[in-house]
């Protein structure tokens, strides 16, 4: 079949809509309401008899240059590939993924675009690619790509009304039916309907689908991630009889204690509609008859029990026709801002969160049922309740899932214009944002966000996009969803217009003290005291860490403005390889990347849990407790709506007596509780007086949902020295260089900031020098000098052979230069068959600002236990609080035992020179073993976008440092 290829709407600014159906929500019909009523929610989608998913291998022609893309394409002569539907087409052998932060892959000239010739010169001032140094690039062979895609479908009568309805496009589509152009959409993570009716014939009909790379409207979407492309989502065909319904709002109101529903339905024709609403406690019908294809059906005074996510109480909604049923699950929920605060129900409500992109390791944006269910899943096992849908509305089977389960999400539209910044100079954000003659495309862009999720129960606020600045069109979108909705307006790109704040404040990564400065209403910036306040992004999980969250929450639990916020970010968005390792910006030849700045999540590509994972999960226990004093301790209920007594707390002595308790503490509300040991016999640790508590959601399974662990007394342990020995015992040897005295670590992400300035690189290089040796008496004493970029240190150990083992004393004192120093530790190297550790201390990864998830325990692993899978290999695995440490072969055991207090211990099986080089798991390659004990090492931190190390955890040179420990060889 021939078709005359539209070569211009990509391109042409007065285009992004043609021959689109108007956004309504995402629904899907049955024929009858048992048939709706039978099917689960995870295969509504697909076993309708009125919709037809269109998913699996189309045909697929790719056009690396545009050129070549015939005027007149004939389909039957092309020499179509195949692909799967939905997919990204990088993931498939075309083209290759290409990662970047804020800037785009062309020449920034809003609103051009590049056409059918190579993109040319592009000019950008900022990248992990380039520093802050402003740059020209040319890349070779770069064009906007284009797909065209083919596939061939059936239908029985022409009397139906056939909608196409594809659920993600990027960046564009031009649709045809049958040799006839019907329409073309931009905005790739909103749903595409158009009505091919006209365009249809009973039997085989033909479709084709061309994608172009870019379009005027990916200066919209320059989100931080790989810029994928394709049809991405399912692609359903609705065949809808005359009497079929085509949307439902489900509208509430909350008056005097009970709720009205309003529930618009409109249909394709006129005809009649019933609505039942049925739930535990009400069984409520309607009817009506559409007028111009639409009717509203009230029920008034419902009295029902509210949805939010700890209780997430949903309805079932049942609109028929006489030809269709829809089912909906719905809730009824009050959402407010009064005196500057948020209200849920009219509570007040913390929220627990973290933002959340579609990205899979093999699929890119293209995200399975089972990886969303996955992805959901793991958000109530780590506590977390919240979800920002960063940068984009995400599958609507995603909300389905949050409305079942309970979880807030903060709806956010598909927009932002980062590139605005980097790539022009003066930066600013708003040069796109603040151009009038972009409004309707951000009409457009928030009609369909609004319009497809407006019956989630689950939606605590819509979000106006992300780092697009301010303030004409995006003041258009926030008039838009003020004359549609009472969900409160998030935006937090504002800050950078004049406008501030829409109905929340809104911030990215302030350090603590701003946030309490908000909390107390005392910010400089007056909008912020006067609104509720939500960190969007904070605690930047990038590689290791994040460091100090504890901090935040301080805050946000001590006053009331404070609504919580959403961790940046849940997944680390990384490439599978065939090899199994992973593959970040510019390894797959990208000219502009911006390396690894995409791999930032608490969770690893394929969802196994970062420590950064479980620290998230520690902060949002719903239960927090604290030693008062004598038995009495302090119990926290942090839930918004939960009596604490559906939650058991176990509580273990470290003396081994345990008792278990259920806590009787309203919602939000503090409480002291005496708890009396009932047992004893249980496990005993040595050293300080500590008493874990283990908390349990009994509702949920018995989930353990909390673990903490408190200090109750400072107890020295009891380390039999014995009396000097001898001689040295056999085996110690103390070279010069061994035990290596390092003052460095292999930065973590962490440790470089956003403008890729690195605290931790002048570290390295360091040479060090003995200066002084003396053995005598079984006594060694020896003094070395270390140089590096930032000073002199002089390092002096002191072994002394006693009847238990070797004394080992070190000292450092900073002799010129300083700053903050990273870590003051010695590094013993055994071989690679010492691979059976047993410690005391942190049972996970740990440093000195993110250590309390982890109890204090007895651990017993091997050497690759102690380092964590980072996808660029970085300092890892340290455990704080550490009292000893034994190393064996299996015959051979040495032992280190702190004999003041704990040291910090790292085992890694390579050399912490050898890991700075590193770039990918592939690159970690064991050599030996290698402990290292320090007396300190600066906290984590998060740093890579947000404030650096709390002057707390850090370590300045002016100061002497001095630890001491047993070293004890058995044969
Ligand atoms: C924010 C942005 C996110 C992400 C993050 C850093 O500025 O909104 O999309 O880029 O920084 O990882």
């Amino acid at each position: 079949m021939e078709y005359h290829i539209n070569k211009n709407n990509y391109k042409d600014f007065d285009i992004y809509d043609l021959g689109k159906c108007a956004p309504r929500s995402y629904l899907i019909p049955y024929p009858d309401r048992s048939s709706a009523a039978a099917v689960s929610l995870r295969d509504k989608r697909y076993n309708s008899p009125k919709v037809l998913d269109l998913g699996g291998e189309w045909d697929f022609k790719f056009y690396n240059d545009p050129k070549t893309l015939p005027d007149f394409l004939d389909t039957g002569s092309v020499d179509w590939d195949r692909i799967p539907v939905p997919a990204c087409w990088q993931f498939h052998g075309y083209d290759r993924p290409f990662y970047l932060n804020t800037r785009y892959q062309f020449p920034y000239n809003p609103p051009e675009i590049p056409g059918e010739d190579p993109v040319g010169t592009v000019f950008s001032w900022g990248g992990a690619d380039l520093g802050i140094k402003p740059r020209w690039q040319k890349p070779d062979e770069e064009y906007n790509f284009v797909g065209v895609y083919r596939r061939f479908f059936d239908i029985e009568s022409t009397d139906m009304t056939y909608t196409i309805s594809f659920l993600g496009v990027a960046s564009c589509l031009d649709l045809y039916v049958n040799g006839e152009f019907v329409g073309y959409s931009e905005g790739s993570h909103n749903i595409a309907e158009f009505d091919i009716s006209d365009h249809v014939r009973t039997g085989d009909n033909e479709l084709l689908a061309v994608v172009h790379r870019w379009c005027n409207g990916t200066y919209l979407e320059a989100q931080d991630m790989f810029r994928n492309n394709g049809i991405f989502r399912d692609v359903l065909l609705y065949c809808d009889e005359k009497e079929d319904i085509w949307d439902v709002y489900f509208e509430t109101k909350k008056k005097d204690g009970k709720y009205d529903a309003l529930i618009h339905v409109s249909t394709i024709s006129d005809t009649e509609v019933t609505v039942s609403l049925t739930g535990e406690d009400i069984k409520e019908t309607g009817s009506g008859v559409t007028t111009d294809r639409s009717v509203e059906i009230s029920l008034s005074d419902l009295e029902v029990t509210e949805w939010n996510a700890e209780e997430p109480v949903l309805y079932d909604l049942f609109v028929e026709t006489p030809t269709s049923c829809v089912k909906l699950r719905v809730g009824f929920k009050d959402v407010t801002i009064r005196d500057g605060k948020f209200y849920l129900n009219d509570s007040l409500v913390k929220f627990k969160g973290v933002n959340h992109h579609d990205t899979s390791p093999t699929e890119g944006y293209t995200m399975s049922r089972d990886e969303i269910e996955r992805d959901m899943r793991l958000c109530k096992k780590y506590n977390i309740d919240t979800v920002r849908t960063s940068h984009y509305p995400p599958d609507p089977y995603l909300l389905e899932l949050c409305d079942e389960m309970g979880i807030y999400v903060v709806d956010e539209n598909d927009l932002e214009t980062h590139g605005t910044f980097h790539m022009n100079l003066p930066p600013s954000y708003n040069y796109i944002t603040d151009d009038s003659k972009w409004a309707p495309r951000y009409i457009d862009r928030i009609s369909h966000l609004f319009e497809r999720d407006k019956n989630h129960a689950c939606i605590v606020m819509w979000s106006l996009g992300n780092e697009a600045g301010g303030d004409y069109c995006i003041d258009r979108e926030y008039d838009y969803l003020k004359a549609h909705t009472s969900i409160p307006v998030h935006y937090e790109s504002c800050i950078h217009s004049k406008r501030i704040a829409y109905d929340v404040g809104s911030q990215m990564y302030p350090d603590v003290e701003r946030v309490r400065l908000v909390g107390e209403k005392r910010c400089e910036v007056e909008k912020l005291n006067d609104r509720p306040y939500f960190l969007c992004e904070y605690a930047h999980a990038m590689g290791v860490g994040p460091g100090n969250i504890e901090d935040y929450w301080q805050q946000i639990y001590a006053h009331d403005n404070l609504m919580g916020g959403c961790v940046w970010e849940m997944v680390d968005h990384g490439v599978l390889e065939r090899d199994g390792n992973y593959t970040y910006g510019g390894d797959h030849g990208e000219w502009i990347h911006d390396s690894n700045f995409c791999v930032d999540g608490i969770f690893y590509p394929d969802r196994t849990p970062s420590t950064g994972a479980d620290i998230v999960r520690f902060t949002y226990r719903p239960i927090r407790v604290r030693h008062l004093d004598g038995d009495d301790f302090e119990v926290f209920n942090t839930c918004a709506f939960s009596e604490s007594d559906r939650y058991r707390l176990d509580f273990t002595w470290s003396d081994g007596r345990s008792t278990s308790i259920v806590p009787d503490v309203h919602p939000l509300s503090k409480k002291r509780v005496a708890v009396i040991p009932e047992k004893k016999g249980g496990k005993v640790l040595d050293g300080d007086l500590l008493v874990r508590v283990q908390t349990y959601d009994t509702r949920d399974g018995d989930r353990l949902v909390g673990d903490e662990q408190i200090l109750l007394e400072s107890r020295k342990p009891e380390v039999k020295v014995g009396k000097k020995a001898p001689i040295f015992p056999k085996g110690f040897t103390i070279r010069a260089g061994e035990p290596s005295t390092i003052l460095f670590r292999a930065g973590t992400d962490n440790d470089v900031d956003i403008l890729m300035r690195d605290v931790m690189e002048p570290w390295y290089h360091q040479v060090e020098k003995l200066i002084n040796y003396k053995e005598k008496d079984n006594k060694i004493l020896m003094r070395s000098e270390i140089k590096n970029k930032k000073g002199i240190f002089l390092c002096t150990d002191y072994y002394e052979a006693m009847e238990g083992g070797i004394r080992a004393t070190s000292e450092l004192r900073t002799m010129r230069g300083g700053g903050d120093i990273p870590r003051f530790g010695k590094t013993f190297h055994f071989s690679e068959d010492f691979d059976i550790i047993e410690y005391q201390g942190r049972s996970g990864e740990s440093y000195c600002d993110m250590k309390d998830q982890y109890p204090i325990d007895v651990v017993k692993c091997s050497v690759s236990d102690m380092t964590t899978p980072n996808i660029r290999p970085q300092e890892s695995g340290n455990r704080s609080d550490t009292s000893w440490v034994t190393i064996s072969d299996g015959h051979r055991r040495i032992s280190f035992i702190s004999l003041d207090g704990t040291f910090e211990l790292g085992i890694k099986p390579y050399t912490d020179a050898a890991l700075i080089k590193m770039g990918h798991r592939s690159d970690e390659k064991r050599t030996g073993t290698y402990v290292t004990l320090s007396a300190f090492q600066r906290g984590i931190g998060t740093g890579s976008c947000g404030p650096q190390t709390h002057p707390r955890f850090t370590y300045p040179a002016d100061r002497t440092y001095r630890f001491s420990y047993l070293i004890r060889i058995e044969d």
